[in-house]
């Protein structure tokens, strides 16, 4: 099958399809410690939050998604319009068609052109870059003039896929290579499965700037992949480190000028609060907006993204926090 009309199967059944894990995200070990006595109000609070080294309206991050087939046009300019215009960053979908068949550049410079002054970072599988030269890495970010680059490490997507890569050696030592070499930061994240402590510290002393956990508990792209197969292998539907396992374990380093992205099944506001109280620095969210946007447009991007804004503030409201930043394990109880 073509990468284009596997794209077009990811997309659709992300929108329609069960492929969510069964396992959950870990959050709702969690509840807040309820402030009875906030002594705020609610117009003075902060939800602003920095990223690399530039400040955005909220702290969310629209993930890596699409490009590469023509429907993506229409995807990554409603994107690219909404976070230009809400000031939030966000990634483009896997470039490696676009290296492969030129005339796809169009489907993500789109990106570029609706948002001329947003963060956007480019985006390639882990497993692809020993394969591509310096000038494919540089023509990727050329094409949407891009402020980072994602490298995503997917192997059980790929593993699912029966035309999936099966190589996944040399993938640390291009990551360092990259980080040296390539004046953007690279930022590193999973599909879904998570990104282990272990994990992290590697990459992160690799010269990752930011690490995205991605983790389970969101969409499972071993179900996505069985959904597309012609002899499914569910056994692995449910593989991955739970979202919350991962920002625990990450956070827990502490490493210095690296941050953390908390990704994987982030469904409200609450679960967006949870993961700054549990160490990381900005939430993001893929399945949520592709649905929005599929069944409902910029109107329904806008839509979900006001209750988010909103619920959030009344979050830090009930905490008696006012800003974003002032989150912190403190106000978290662990559930017994
Ligand atoms: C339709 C769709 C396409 C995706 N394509 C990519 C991709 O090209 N590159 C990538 O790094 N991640 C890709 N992802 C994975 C997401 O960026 C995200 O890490 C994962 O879906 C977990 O987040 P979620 O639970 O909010 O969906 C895709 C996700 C969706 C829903």
């Amino acid at each position: 099958m073509s990468i284009q009309n596997r794209k077009k199967d990811h997309v659709s059944l992300c929108v329609s399809g069960n492929v969510n894990y069964e396992k959950t995200t870990g959050f709702e070990q969690y509840d807040f410690l309820h402030n009875a006595l906030p002594e705020i109000a609610l117009d003075d609070i902060d939800v602003s939050a920095e990223l690399l080294g530039r400040r955005f309206s909220f702290p969310l991050f629209i993930s890596s998604m699409t490009g590469g087939y023509s429907g993506a046009v229409a995807v990554n300019e409603i994107i690219a319009e909404f976070c230009e215009s809400r000031n939030l960053p966000f990634g483009v979908g896997s470039q490696r068609a676009m290296l492969e068949r030129p005339e796809e550049r169009a489907s993500f410079r789109i990106a570029r052109e609706k948002a001329p002054t947003a963060f956007i970072a480019a985006n390639i599988g882990g497993c692809q870059l020993p394969q591509l030269t310096g000038d494919d890495i540089q023509c990727m970010l050329d094409v949407i003039e891009a402020n980072a680059l994602i490298i995503h490490l997917n192997p059980l997507q790929e593993l699912m896929q029966p035309e999936g890569d099966r190589d996944f050696s040399h993938v640390l030592e291009n990551i360092e290579r990259l980080c040296r070499q390539l004046e953007v930061p690279v930022m590193v994240k999973e599909t879904g499965a998570g990104i282990s402590g272990l994990v992290a510290a590697k990459l992160y002393k690799a010269g990752a700037a930011v690490v995205d956990v991605a983790g389970a508990g969101g969409t499972s792209w071993s179900r996505v992949e069985n959904a597309r197969a012609s002899d499914p292998n569910s056994l692995f539907d449910d593989w991955g480190i739970p979202t919350v396992v991962c920002l625990e374990q990450i956070s827990a380093l502490k490493v210095p000028g690296r941050q953390l992205i908390a990704s994987g099944g982030i469904k409200n506001s609450l679960d967006i609060a949870k993961a700054l109280c549990l160490g990381a620095d900005f939430a993001a969210a893929a399945q949520p907006v592709i649905k929005a946007v599929i069944q409902d447009g910029r109107e329904g991007l806008e839509a979900w993204f006001g209750q988010l804004r909103r619920d959030f503030t009344f979050a830090l409201c009930l905490l008696g926090v006012s800003s974003a930043e002032g989150l912190n394990k403190s106000y978290l109880i662990k559930r017994q």
